[in-house]
């Protein structure tokens, strides 16, 4: 991102990226118009205006994109939370493909559409993959995650008419000390039941939260830089190694795959396919010279759990 001040509109705002990505931002004195679909308490920053709205309504929200110069688009019900059924697949499906066209067609009612769109998606675009190399242009998957994030990112894709630059971050599962799957995964882990979450030798796409941001604020900054970007570290590895090494890290040993009833009930019902076999590489990050903060592992728990 150039260096100047610049004002975002954020969907997702009150998640867990979405709120590490405002306390980053408005520390480096960008404005910020959070949309959330409940009413936040006022922001003791300045730089932060809280917009109460559903992206997947008509509704006034859309008139704070006037004057934006960047969206970031993270909104979408959890996937981790309620079991799958037709009803809640639906709902999973519904927030982010009409919310993101709502949103696309607002950016193009407003007075000037933003310099770019960052738009959220997910590793699991490339569905169950095994052994094979994933890198941007490789082709999507056909279970039920793979067609949310294919259909999620075509809807994006209608901003483009307008001018707006469009990157689709396809993040692995994101690792913060705030919450999400590591957090879920901890209580397992210390009691000493932790281990591979499926099978040892899949492969488990991650990404810690730092560089989770660092990609928003990277796509931000590389104005040559369209179309989708793998958002995982650079280092392979299996789940086994993933078991092991979060084993060590909160001492307790961890070999033994945690049985999926337990699975399920800690991470829901994406606790089997959390990590379902994926070896994501990334490459655009990689020849574009992306600097990670946390490149391996142990470096990123350590730093977690530290
Ligand atoms: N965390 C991960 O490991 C991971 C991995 C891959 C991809 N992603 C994707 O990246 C995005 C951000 O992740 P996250 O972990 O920060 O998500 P999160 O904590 O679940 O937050 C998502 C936010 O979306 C908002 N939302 C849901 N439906 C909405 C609607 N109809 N209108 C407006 N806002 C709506 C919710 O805000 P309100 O309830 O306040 O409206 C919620 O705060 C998500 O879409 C997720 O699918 C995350």
């Amino acid at each position: 991102m150039r260096s100047e001040t610049r004002t975002i509109f954020l969907t997702g705002a009150s998640g867990l990226l979405g709120r590490s990505l405002m306390a980053r931002w408005t520390s480096v004195g960008h404005r910020v118009r959070a949309l959330s679909r409940r009413t936040q308490p006022e922001s003791a920053d300045p730089n932060i205006d809280w917009i109460c709205g559903d992206l997947t309504q008509e509704g006034s929200w859309s008139s704070s994109l006037d004057g934006v110069d960047v969206v970031v688009n993270l909104a979408g019900e959890p996937i981790s939370e309620g079991r799958w059924t037709e009803t809640r697949k639906e709902e999973l499906r519904h927030s982010r493909i009409r919310g993101t066209q709502r949103l696309v067609q607002a950016i193009g009612a407003s007075a000037k559409p933003p310099e770019v769109l960052i738009n959220a998606s997910a590793s699991g675009y490339y569905g169950p993959r095994f052994e094979e190399n994933l890198v941007e242009t490789s082709s999507a998957g056909d279970d039920f995650l793979a067609s949310l994030a294919k259909d999620w990112e075509a809807a994006a894709g209608g901003v483009e008419v307008f001018g707006t630059r469009l990157v689709r971050l396809r993040f692995g599962t994101i690792l913060s000390a705030r919450g999400g799957a590591l957090l879920r995964m901890l209580p397992i882990f210390r009691t000493g039941l932790g281990g591979p979450l499926g099978p040892k030798e899949f492969f488990a796409p991650w990404i810690h939260v730092e560089d989770a941001m660092g990609f928003v604020d990277w796509g931000m900054a590389q104005t040559g830089l369209s179309g989708p970007v793998n958002a995982v570290s650079p280092e392979p590895i299996r789940m086994g190694e993933f078991a092991h090494r979060l084993g060590r890290a909160v001492h307790r040993p961890a070999f033994f795959p945690v049985p999926t009833f337990l699975l399920k009930v800690v991470l829901g019902e994406m606790g089997g396919s959390l990590f379902p076999g994926q070896r994501v590489d990334p490459q655009v990050a990689m020849d574009r010279g992306y600097p990670y903060r946390f490149p391996d592992l142990e470096g990123a728990l350590a730093d977690l759990l530290g």
